[in-house]
């Protein structure tokens, strides 16, 4: 089959550790089944694995990619949960098992023409929704939804503020917060990427570091070193702040006076479990949310796609179709 792999680690240029080529089909052990992928979306997840975060060198090389929609073997249109793990190891929640991993850590990815997974890890995937949107859904969109829906704590009407308005997890934010009924308030680093996030239902997007018009009851942090401080700055007394992810860098001064002064919290959250991912995919139907794609690539020009979203040159997901 065709696949994308990492190779080698360089955390300096992460596309010169991506081949691209032909690998042996995958052999689905007991229990796992091999789906036929239709698409799979690209997530900042596979940038960090060319750059050697979150995954060892004895690892390579192994096929990039954690998510996708596709075929089962009997034909049926499914997505694939990402999250390898095992619900009673965590209490209920694969998610919090200590040895869970993601597509393409422990196990080959999406980016290929077939990829197994454990039964369990296929949900249906929605007739409304097309590959491609549904592809969209196992990384980024999930994130966004345990953090709205799970970790967020805020009622339908609080303000959000969801910092770094181009990413795919923050414009999953965007869109699912938006047809949630929050008042989100989003920031940006360009004209261009603001002017987006309003388009996408923004209620008013702001430039980094801006003075809000008002606090907000909670800031929705992707972004990290670049952003953190600001996102202190604009929470109420008592507000929260989610973060899933750090891109920027994950050491900023940590604003410790500030947080424990006004009453903030800070919540961790990483993906979600199937059963989110489930309510996830139904949800985008009724409420008619269709993740938002910047573009569809064949998977033979993965490399174009990497390389935009290094540059940051992108407004929310990039897709490959084998
Ligand atoms: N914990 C989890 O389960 C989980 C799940 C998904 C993602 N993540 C993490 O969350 C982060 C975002 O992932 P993604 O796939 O959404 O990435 P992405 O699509 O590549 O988005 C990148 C984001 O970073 C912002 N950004 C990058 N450098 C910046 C800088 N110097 N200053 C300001 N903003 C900057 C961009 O904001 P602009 O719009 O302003 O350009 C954009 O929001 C990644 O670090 C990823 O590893 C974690």
């Amino acid at each position: 089959m065709f696949a994308v792999t990492a190779a080698r680690i360089d955390a300096e240029d992460p596309l010169a550790g991506l081949d691209l080529g032909e690998r042996p089909d995958p052999v689905a052990p007991d229990g796992w089944v091999t789906v036929t992928v239709k698409a799979a979306a690209l997530n900042h997840h596979d940038v960090w694995t060319l750059r050697g975060v979150g995954i060892s060198a004895d690892r390579l090389p192994i096929v990039v990619g954690c998510d996708a929609a596709g075929l089962d073997p009997d034909g049926n249109e499914v997505i694939v949960h990402s999250v390898i793990g095992d619900p009673d190891a965590g209490g209920g929640d694969e998610t919090l098992d200590p040895r869970r991993s993601l597509l393409s850590e422990r196990y080959d990815g999406t980016f290929a023409q077939l990829v197994t997974v454990p039964r369990r890890n296929l949900i249906a995937k929605p007739a409304a929704l097309s590959f491609e949107e549904a592809s969209c859904l196992p990384t980024a969109y999930l994130t966004a939804y345990k953090m709205l829906f799970e970790k967020s704590g805020a009622q339908p009407g609080a303000t959000i503020l969801v910092q770094g308005a181009s990413g795919g997890v923050a414009s999953a934010l965007i869109l699912l917060g938006r047809a949630a009924g929050y008042r989100v308030w989003a920031t940006g680093r360009t004209e261009a990427k603001r002017d987006r996030a309003v388009n996408l239902g923004a209620d008013r997007a702001f430039e980094p570091g801006a003075r809000l018009p008002e606090r907000v009851d909670v800031v929705m942090e992707t972004v990290g070193q670049a952003t953190w401080a600001h996102s202190v700055r604009s929470l109420r007394p008592g507000g929260r702040i989610v973060i899933c992810g750090a891109t920027s860098g994950d050491a900023p001064p940590a604003e410790l006076t500030r947080i424990f002064f006004t009453q903030l919290s800070v919540i961790g959250s990483t993906m979600g479990s199937r059963d989110q991912l489930a309510r996830l995919a139904r949800f985008c139907e009724q409420a008619g949310v269709r993740p938002v794609i910047d573009r569809v690539l064949p998977l033979r020009d993965a490399r174009v796609g990497f390389a935009a979203m290094i540059t940051g040159d992108l407004f929310g997901k990039v897709v490959f179709v084998p």
